[in-house]
């Protein structure tokens, strides 16, 4: 997969993208991750990407012109999959997620200041937000997402990692984990993780993640058609 990021902060994408399991992703080719800088398209003399807003009112709006000319330059004659990061977007699930990493590319755009010039959703295709807050800009935001997402491409996981049981992939909170030593400064792991069998461990894996997801998150019990007063035994 190909990912292109407008932003006017190449600079932050660095060191988070170069580390870990995304720098594997992009060093065995599975991943392709570009920035592009909004800054260098302006057409004005001083380069400038911003200004007041009309109407009145706090703070700058980011200028259409530079983010248009840099969106063409970008998508060429390719119509990759555009979205906006936004806290006014639909808000990132797992779900989403997923979807979005069967694309082949995606462009993402990360606004900043009080916003971005409205007549820069006739080239945006998508308004993703990663929670009910207010950031200083998308480029934290467009790290969460292509951290999320990239998980769910094939190949970018080791064999050993998984989608599978993870929270929020079947509705759920995941399990309690533990590892060695089985005893740390008298602090147990619960006995049946120890004695191996499996079809004991499934069921307390089941009705560990059913009890945490009731007592952190109820309302995903809701959303899934789950009981929360009663966990599955
Ligand atoms: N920009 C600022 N806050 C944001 C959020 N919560 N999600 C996406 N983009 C943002």
């Amino acid at each position: 997969m190909r990912i292109d990021i407008l932003t006017l902060f190449p600079e932050m994408f660095e060191s988070v993208f170069s580390a870990s399991i995304l720098g594997r992703a992009q060093n065995s080719s599975i991943l392709s991750i570009q920035t592009h800088d909004i800054r260098a398209y302006a057409d004005n003399k001083h380069k400038k990407t911003d200004d007041y807003p009309f109407g009145g009112g706090a703070g700058l709006v980011m200028m259409a012109q530079p983010i248009f000319d840099c969106m063409a330059a970008v998508c060429g004659d390719e119509t990759p999959h555009r979205i906006l990061l936004t806290p006014r977007g639909k808000l990132l699930t797992s779900e989403r997620a997923k979807q979005l990493a069967a694309h082949d590319r995606l462009v993402l755009l990360c606004g900043h200041y009080e916003g971005v010039d409205e007549r820069v959703n006739t080239i945006i295709d998508e308004e993703l937000s990663i929670g009910d807050y207010v950031l200083t800009g998308g480029e934290l935001p467009a790290m969460v997402l292509v951290d999320c997402l990239s998980r769910f491409i094939p190949g970018v996981l080791g064999s050993d990692d998984s989608t599978a049981e993870e929270s929020h992939t079947n509705g759920l909170l995941e399990y309690p984990q533990y590892t060695r030593p089985a005893s740390f400064r008298g602090l147990d792991v619960p006995e049946i993780l120890l004695n191996g069998h499996h079809a004991n461990i499934k069921k307390w894996r089941e009705r560990q993640a059913m009890e945490k997801t009731r007592k952190m998150r109820p309302c995903l019990l809701g959303t899934f058609g789950k009981n929360p007063e009663k966990p599955q035994k």
